[in-house]
């Protein structure tokens, strides 16, 4: 039973979805086919591992044996051998002492920025991190210092004099712009200042570093006992999930107080024996690492060639700067339209308010493949006369 008034509760979403419309920010969920193969600069399956034969087996082993889903907590029901087994594998790929592994990245982001913070610490975050840690400071209960971007200057004035514990806290990659985060100086600022490191190697594993050990190996800081990372399972493992990896204490005490670990079903056996087959698949062909780097950085200088703004990568993300919201949207339908996904990045998923066509290298991108994604975005460009203007 309801009557007029419980109609008009969500009236007030009409306004709001009308003002999106007008500034140009209007999302939509477009469902894929299976079998709609466009040439896909819009994922984060660097490797091009997600289909792989060999990664669909073991996501289909691990779900003949241990079922569709975890069950439960992974204090409850939800650790099984293969979750202890992909812990083990990953830890000891990316150089750390122990893993733990959580249902996202966004769930591991949040559990090591709550787990490590508390009222009275400091948390100095980057203005350009991901989204997941800025909620994971939020929820944190610390003082949070935003410092300008890629600034270990600003990080280590933010510490300076504080009484209490502190960390500091990066991406390893940025997500919008794929340019890479000063670690050495980071690692040395907080060290000056006996503060934490956390670094949030989501675009850096399977990318950068010997073989894709990642951005916080290639650093030389993977296993160092001031230093926790944190990656998710869904761009160059090709699955789903996440972890934090670092000194067995910290995750020691993340399975007795992460919140997003305790109050959180396991991640689903299928996903992690996913995970497990693409990280053996990766350890078995290092070459890919490099070769996502290549086709980035190819992309990159035929982009720039053509008078396109787009950003030098550091990893595998290639942004490229559109006029307006609207240009930008248009552009990705352009490109879209002639078989080419790009992402497009629009506010608020832009720390700067520019809005972006976002383009992802993957390391099984023919070179066939990257001359027509190219030839494609730089037709359709605003700039260049395309509907995107
Ligand atoms: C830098 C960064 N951290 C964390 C995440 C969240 O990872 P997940 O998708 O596994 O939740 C993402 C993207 O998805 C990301 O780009």
């Amino acid at each position: 039973m309801h009557d007029d008034r419980d109609g008009r509760v969500f009236d007030w979403l009409d306004a709001a979805a009308e003002s999106r419309r007008r500034a140009g920010l209007v999302r939509e969920l477009r469902p894929r086919a299976a079998d709609a193969a466009p040439l896909d600069l819009a994922g984060n399956d660097y490797l091009g591992l997600c289909r792989h034969p060999e990664v669909i087996a073991a996501a289909a082993a691990a779900a003949a044996e241990w079922g569709a889903g975890a069950t439960g907590s992974r204090l409850v029901t939800g650790s099984t051998a293969l979750h202890a087994r992909l812990e083990a594998e990953l830890a000891a790929f990316c150089g750390f002492e122990a893993a733990l592994v959580l249902a996202s990245g966004y769930a591991a982001n949040l559990a090591v920025l709550t787990a490590l913070g508390g009222r009275g610490a400091l948390i100095v975050s980057d203005a350009a991190n991901h989204a997941s840690l800025i909620d994971g400071c939020r929820l944190s209960r610390a003082d949070v210092a935003v410092v300008p971007h890629a600034d270990p200057d600003a990080f280590a004035k933010a510490l300076d004099d504080h009484p209490g514990r502190a960390l500091a806290v990066t991406d390893a990659v940025f997500s919008v712009d794929g340019d890479a985060a000063p670690l050495t100086a980071l690692a040395a600022a907080c060290r000056a200042h006996g503060a934490a490191l956390v670094v949030d190697d989501a675009h850096g594993l399977g990318v950068l570093g010997e073989g894709g050990r990642g951005a916080v190996a290639a650093a030389g800081l993977a296993g160092a006992p001031d230093v926790v990372a944190t990656v998710t399972l869904s761009k160059s493992l090709g699955s789903q999930g996440g972890a934090v990896l670092g000194p067995a204490r910290v995750i020691a005490h993340l399975v007795n107080t992460a919140r997003t670990l305790i109050f959180d079903t396991g991640l689903a056996p299928p996903a992690a024996g996913a995970a497990l087959g693409a990280l053996r698949l990766l350890r078995r062909e290092p070459a890919r690492a490099g070769r996502v780097r290549a086709v980035a950085a190819e992309l990159h200088r035929r982009l720039a060639a053509a008078g396109l703004p787009a950003t030098r990568p550091d990893a595998a993300v290639v942004s490229v700067r559109a006029p307006s919201p609207e240009a930008a949207v248009r552009w990705a339908a352009d490109c879209r339209a002639a078989g080419i996904a790009v992402g497009c990045f629009r506010p608020p998923s832009v720390p700067d308010g520019v809005s972006r066509l976002r383009l992802t290298a993957r390391a099984d991108l023919t070179d066939d493949q990257l001359d027509r994604a190219v030839s494609e975005i730089i037709r359709t460009a605003p700039a260049a006369g395309g509907s995107g203007r």
